[in-house]
């Protein structure tokens, strides 16, 4: 779909972050773009508000968006140390344009990025997507747990 646009962010996405800049660096409200995003389309992700998706994005090592003209469409993200691990969270495709390789897409931006060529694992959680990051090369890990405790932000 060549109308989609794929936007690599600096790390820490300060121009999404304080200017709501998106495609060519036009300012387009884009923290509360990603907050509607989350909201319609991510189920582990409603809710959040703006200051706390200005403080994800400040954290996060590598910040991929999609858009489409001033619609944002699709969105990841990954923190590492550069070296040993890294983590993808809250990859999301707008649910009428899934299904078309932007989900795909976003990975591949993900993992190509530059502070992740050198990592040694690339984690990810996932409820009920697990087929789709299959098909993209990443593998059940049979060999390691889970574990979660809850922190102080637990809504
Ligand atoms: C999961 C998600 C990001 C995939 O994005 P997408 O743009 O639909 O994916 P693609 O079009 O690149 O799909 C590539 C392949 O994966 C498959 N696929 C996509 N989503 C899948 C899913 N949830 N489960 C299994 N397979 C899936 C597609 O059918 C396609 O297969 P094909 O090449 O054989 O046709 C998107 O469906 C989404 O945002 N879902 C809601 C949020 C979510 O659950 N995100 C994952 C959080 S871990």
């Amino acid at each position: 779909m060549n109308c989609i646009r794929l936007v690599k962010h600096a790390t820490g996405a300060p121009g999404l972050r304080l200017l709501g800049l998106g495609p060519r660096l036009l300012p387009c409200r884009g923290v509360l773009k990603l907050k509607y995003l989350f909201d319609q389309h991510a189920f582990w992700a409603q809710g959040r508000s703006h200051r706390e998706i200005r403080k994800l994005l400040a954290k996060s090592t590598i910040v991929i968006s999609l858009w489409r003209g001033k619609r944002m469409v699709g969105f990841g993200r990954a923190t590492s140390d550069g070296i040993y691990r890294a983590v993808l969270w809250d990859i999301v495709v707008a649910d009428d344009l899934q299904g078309m390789g932007l989900g795909s897409q976003v990975v591949e931006a993900l993992l190509k990025a530059p502070a992740l060529q050198r990592v040694e694992k690339i984690y990810l959680m996932t409820t009920n997507s697990a087929d789709f990051y299959l098909q993209l090369g990443f593998q059940n890990c049979n060999s390691q747990n889970l574990l979660v405790i809850n922190g102080a932000n637990t809504k």
